[in-house]
């Protein structure tokens, strides 16, 4: 492709960006396919020879587009949202076009410095204290697996990375039934083992751990000879949003000398705005923390932040200095690679930068309290219709909810069969969970350019889809 082909091109790329994102109101929010309908229409072998762009781009627009999922859709009220502001997406075509690998200070000098004061505008938006550095991790999933590569190494006193896990005491990491399943295959991964991911007990209505069957489980498993290393707590559960007392489990890990991992991978962006940072109080003291800022703020997929109070053990435990890897003659700079586990890197911190910058954190605030204002009276004004029920009061922007089966028809067949017809009708997107075994629909409001009127939206679809259902 010559330059100014590419030039057309990206300007048809963008001004379809645009249009596509203008009309999403308009799609239905779930692609409407069976399994195998968009691999029927791709080739099953590459082309010998080039093939011509206009082609290319025509296949793009009518075989996969309608086999997508709208993610950006103003009624996507499904799992959480993976918001990209369109001033995060301007930023992620610069970087796709300058196309560097980052992982190294040498390898983009602006990239490392820019990530640097980027996470710490982030560290002092979320209201997090100077002890605290960070790094951008792809995911949350990787930023746990480091912070459990973190813990794993403190216990085995660093030897596990030379000597491997066989002759060791059995690791132990406690966390709750409420944290996300990036916890499990972090365990996996870094050979833990499932048998050693403690189940601490949690109730109340946040399901918060038992911070006092912590601390039994923790010496009850050092008086049998195993190695407890660290904890994990969440606030904002992927679920129904359960929320650990940081202050109470943090208390209790550092008395038995473990290592503290927070999981706000979703509700963390809540966080700017002070009025919730009572959700998370005792994080202050956590030795690490994830949130993503591509869930909720609106940095386009991926963007996920770590912050560390100690990020020596995090480079112990994942630097690996081969001589081409090196950058000699300049002390004291950061590689960010080695606080992460993959080595390559893209320059994520431009549309964190973009972001902060356009929106400013009063935006963004209001965006988030519109979002937790917004669904709070969408759970009042559906408690307050027949056979509705709020089964999991709304944590920021998280409930769940049921409506009564008709006489005859099984509950947990009426939930699915409601689900199926909201989802199937297309206006809006919702996806379900369990709450101690039962079969319930989820909501949250989250989705960057939803606006009241989406939500109420929402609440007509449900209303109505229940009623004919029920044949109301
Ligand atoms: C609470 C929580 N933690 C972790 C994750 C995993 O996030 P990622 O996709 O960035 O790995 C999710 C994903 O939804 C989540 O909800």
């Amino acid at each position: 492709m010559d330059w100014e082909e590419f030039r057309q091109w990206s300007e048809k790329a963008a001004n379809w960006g645009a249009d596509y994102r203008a009309s999403l109101r308009d799609r239905p929010v779930r692609a409407k396919m069976a399994p195998g309908e968009i691999s029927a229409h791709i080739a099953d072998s590459p082309p010998l020879t080039g093939e011509a762009m206009g082609d290319i781009f025509k296949d793009f627009e009518d075989i996969l587009v309608p086999g997508m999922t709208h993610w950006q859709h103003p009624r996507f009220f499904a799992y959480f949202p993976a918001n990209a502001a369109p001033v995060s997406v301007v930023a992620e075509y610069l970087v796709s076009a300058i196309a560097a690998q980052c992982m190294l200070w040498q390898t983009s000098p602006s990239a490392t410095e820019l990530e640097t004061k980027v996470v710490d505008w982030l560290r002092q938006a979320l209201g997090l204290p100077e002890t605290f550095t960070g790094v951008i991790q792809d995911s949350a999933s990787t930023a746990t697996l480091a912070a459990v590569l973190v813990m794993r190494e403190r216990a085995l006193d660093w030897q596990g990375n030379k000597s491997g896990l066989a002759t060791s005491k059995a690791v132990r990491v406690y966390s709750t039934d409420q944290v996300h399943t990036s916890i499990d295959r972090a365990i996996w991964i870094a050979g833990i083992g499932d048998e050693n991911l403690v189940r601490i007990p949690s109730g109340g209505p946040s399901k918060a751990m038992d911070a006092k069957a912590l601390a039994a489980a923790i010496e009850r498993d050092r008086a049998a000879g195993l190695l407890p290393a660290g904890v994990i707590a969440c606030v904002g559960g992927t679920s129904v949003g359960a929320c650990d007392d940081i202050a109470a489990v943090v208390e209790v890990a550092h008395a038995h000398g473990l290592y503290v991992h927070v999981d706000a991978a979703w509700a963390g962006s809540a966080m700017i705005c002070p009025e919730f940072r009572a959700l998370w109080q005792g994080v202050e003291q956590a030795d690490s923390i994830v949130f993503n800022p591509h869930k909720w703020l609106g940095a386009q997929f991926d963007c996920s932040v770590q912050f560390v109070r100690e990020p020596e053990a995090l480079v112990r435990t994942l630097a690996i200095q081969p001589e081409y890897l090196r950058t000699h003659g300049h002390d004291g700079i950061i590689n960010y690679s080695e606080w992460s586990v993959p080595l390559g890197r893209r320059f994520r911190a431009l549309k964190l930068w973009f972001l902060l910058r356009y929106h400013g954190l009063e935006g963004l605030r209001t965006m988030i309290r519109n979002h937790v204002s917004w669904s709070r009276n969408l759970a009042k004004r559906l408690a307050a219709e027949p056979d509705f029920e709020i089964v999991t009061e709304p944590f920021l922007s998280l409930f769940s909810f049921d409506h009564k089966a008709p006489a005859g028809v099984g509950q947990e067949e009426h939930t699915q069969r409601l689900l199926n017809a909201i989802n199937n009708d297309g206006r809006i997107y919702l996806t379900q969970t369990r709450v101690s075994g039962r079969l319930v629909i989820r909501f949250q409001a989250g989705q960057f350019e939803a606006t009241e009127a989406d939500v109420d939206t929402a609440f007509d679809v449900i209303v109505e889809i229940a009623r004919s259902l029920s044949g109301a």
